[in-house]
């Protein structure tokens, strides 16, 4: 049932284009609007909603934090992400107009599950995004958006992760486009611009010769450090996390610009370093920003492993090694640039002669707190 390939997570690695489609599937008109129907809740109570806080753990919570820059940019709803267990026990402000999302793969995490019915306890409305029919987070939620990744059998977590991202983007899409705000009309511009993803996708997955190699070279490595800024921050962090789980190497995520806060002490010659660079276009400047960063953790003996968009010729000059994804919009680019970050940690893994889909120590769902 892996259907030729090496492990499950190799076949999930690889089923992420669909995942990412079948996500997005039914969730619009035939004139591109978004039909959320299922939802089957108050749309006058969503409207007026005043805070969102996304509740997760581990990969889920990093789908959450990547919302979070999407959603305050789509519908200037204020929005926080908390891990599920830090929420549930520092007494949060949460009130009958707040929107509880959950964010879970198995529907089953202990944790997650304790938050949404605390949230719920304080009035709140809450809606889960979930992989998993009838399983418990659903049925104790308002209301539920799945993503439709197909069952999960590796217990890292991969194709959920790109169809949770998928998912929240479509409820953000759908609560901009509700509140008539100034994003509403770029709604369905930017649905169709999803649409295009899971191809842009493949064209990663295709190109991932070169990450292999470097992952086999790099099964000895004792440490590896990964650098992003805005939505790659958090894909910084789940590269760091795959990279943990499957090859128990010590692996960090880091913000671009805590760099020099603190963990840039860590750079000593011939520590790799993963960079997300963000696109050139993006606002305030941050690709420049990002590409300093390279140049100084660069001049301090780093070897430097770049995700940059194709055709960004800035970071040349200081990265050992260039991954190039396809161009997207910036708020879509974690659907691509993650990829070769799963691909990375799993090839190492492999390398190493690990088991990728059980790796030592975890579960699949964590049932309990
Ligand atoms: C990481 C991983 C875990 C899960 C987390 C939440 O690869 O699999 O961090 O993401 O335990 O699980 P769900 O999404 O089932 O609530």
């Amino acid at each position: 049932e892996k259907g030729g390939f090496r492990s499950f997570m190799d076949k999930e690695i690889d089923e992420q284009p669909q995942a990412v489609a079948d996500t997005l599937l039914g969730r619009t008109d035939a004139a591109g609007a978004l039909v959320l129907d299922e939802l089957r809740i108050d749309e006058e109570a969503l409207k007026r909603v005043s805070k969102i806080v996304l509740v997760a753990c581990g990969t889920a919570s990093y789908a959450g934090m990547v919302a979070k820059y999407a959603i305050e940019h789509w519908t200037r709803i204020p929005c926080e992400v908390e891990l599920a267990h830090e929420f549930r026990y520092r007494d949060p402000v949460v009130d009958d107009r707040t929107l509880v999302v959950s964010i879970s793969q198995s529907g089953e995490t202990m944790d997650t599950l304790m938050a949404v019915k605390h949230a719920r306890e304080l009035g709140a409305m809450t809606i889960a995004i979930c992989n998993t029919h009838g399983s418990t987070i659903p049925r104790e939620s308002d209301a539920v958006l799945y993503t439709h990744a197909g069952p999960e059998i590796a217990v890292a977590s991969t194709k959920a992760f790109l169809a949770q991202i998928t998912a929240v983007y479509v409820l953000g899409l759908y609560l901009a486009q509700l509140r008539g705000g100034t994003y509403a009309d770029e709604a369905q511009a930017v649905m169709k611009e999803l649409h295009e993803v899971p191809a842009k996708i493949r064209t990663v997955l295709d190109a991932m010769g070169r990450v292999r190699e470097i992952a086999r070279f790099m099964a000895d490595s004792p440490a590896v450090l990964f650098l992003g800024r805005h939505v790659g921050y958090p894909v910084a962090m789940e590269g760091a996390l795959k990279l943990k789980e499957l090859a128990y190497i010590h692996a960090e995520g880091f913000a671009a610009g805590e760099l020099k806060h603190g963990p840039i002490a860590l750079v000593e010659p011939g520590q790799p370093v993963f960079v997300v660079v963000p696109s050139p276009s993006t606002e305030h400047g941050l690709h420049g920003k990002v590409v300093s960063n390279i140049q100084e953790i660069r001049a301090r003996g780093a070897r430097t492993l770049v995700i940059a968009e194709e055709g960004d010729e800035s970071v040349v000059p200081f990265a050992d090694e260039i991954i190039s994804v396809p161009t997207v919009p910036t708020l879509l680019a974690p659907l691509l640039t993650v990829v070769p970050l799963q691909v990375f940690a799993c090839e190492l893994a492999s390398a190493k002669g690990l088991d990728v889909d059980q790796p030592r120590n975890l579960a699949k769902s964590v049932t309990v707190e």
